[in-house]
């Protein structure tokens, strides 16, 4: 029996060095906070604080007086990292380099006189640290309808720029309708590949195997998408959170069992399982 892991399976790029960052800085020994969790998974959170590492957030940030504060892979507005060097504390970016890579052009174009529009939701933590890139109100456009209904006050061109998280198709329709309104407007595509090259590797691997186990957190949206793919090529998909959750039956004749993870889901846990699948079955 074949065991494939997918390689995509677990951190990207970002997340994987931003939590490599914090785990770096808690061993020396200083007071480490991170603003916000560094990502969404408990197990991560729990083992880090307690290697000294607390999870602050803009109320909290007021009563840190010494020690170094860790910015997570979706970045933060500009106000927030200079409120941190300001009250004489040290900040370690561990931004995305792509999502770095957004605020550059939102800080060059806006202060260049442009509109800064920005595809996403206009809740979700990298967006609120985009729009604190932009020297004027930025526009966040999340629907094709919001786009319809978009009109500019002023005589300016426009730059686009998306959420690193945005769907392409999504992202495309709405610059289509942007583009038919007339104005100026030069677009970026901030797109990152790594949700997509995650949910296309899993769903080839799920298409030729016998079952399929989908690692990652119950309240992980893009672990459920993942497990919604693999379901829809293979009969026998499980969601585990970890080891713990597997109660696998396997099928008779089986020739390959398929394994990958959410973005929130660490290695260890990947390996766990991994390792489990291999020896028991
Ligand atoms: Fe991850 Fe950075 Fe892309 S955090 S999803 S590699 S933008």
């Amino acid at each position: 029996m074949e065991v494939r892991l997918a390689k995509s399976a677990g951190f990207c790029f970002g997340v994987k060095r931003a939590v490599e960052q914090v785990y770096n800085q808690a061993e020396n020994g200083k007071a480490i906070y991170t603003y916000g969790p560094i990502i969404h998974n408990e197990e991560v959170v729990k083992d880090l604080e307690q290697k000294g590492v607390s999870v602050i957030d803009d109320d909290s940030l007021s009563s840190v007086k010494e020690g170094t504060v860790i910015i997570r892979s979706h970045g933060v507005e500009k106000a927030v990292c200079d409120r941190i060097q300001e009250m004489g504390l040290e900040c370690v970016d561990a931004t995305c380099p792509f999502v770095k890579r957004i605020h550059r052009v939102v800080e060059k174009e806006s202060t260049a006189g442009k509109q800064i529009i920005i595809i996403g939701s206009a809740n979700h933590p990298e967006v609120i640290g985009i729009m604190g890139w932009s020297s004027t109100p930025a526009i966040v456009i999340e629907t094709e309808e919001e786009a319809e209904k978009f009109t500019l006050e002023e005589e300016k061109d426009i730059c686009v720029v998306s959420q690193t998280t945005f769907n392409y198709i999504k992202f495309n329709k709405i610059v289509e309708k942007l583009l038919k309104k007339g104005y100026n407007v030069g677009v970026v595509n901030t797109i990152c590949n790594a949700t997509e090259e995650r949910q296309t590797e899993a769903r080839e691997i799920a298409r030729e195997a016998d079952v399929m186990i989908v690692i990652g957190g119950k309240h992980s949206s893009n672990t459920r998408k993942l497990y919604e793919i693999c379901a829809k090529e293979c009969e026998h998909t499980y969601f585990i959170q970890t080891l713990a959750d597997l109660k696998l039956e396997l099928p008779e004749s089986v020739g390959l069992v398929g394994i990958t993870a959410g973005a929130s889901t660490p290695n260890n846990i990947i390996e766990e399982v991994q390792n489990y699948v291999r020896i028991n079955f």
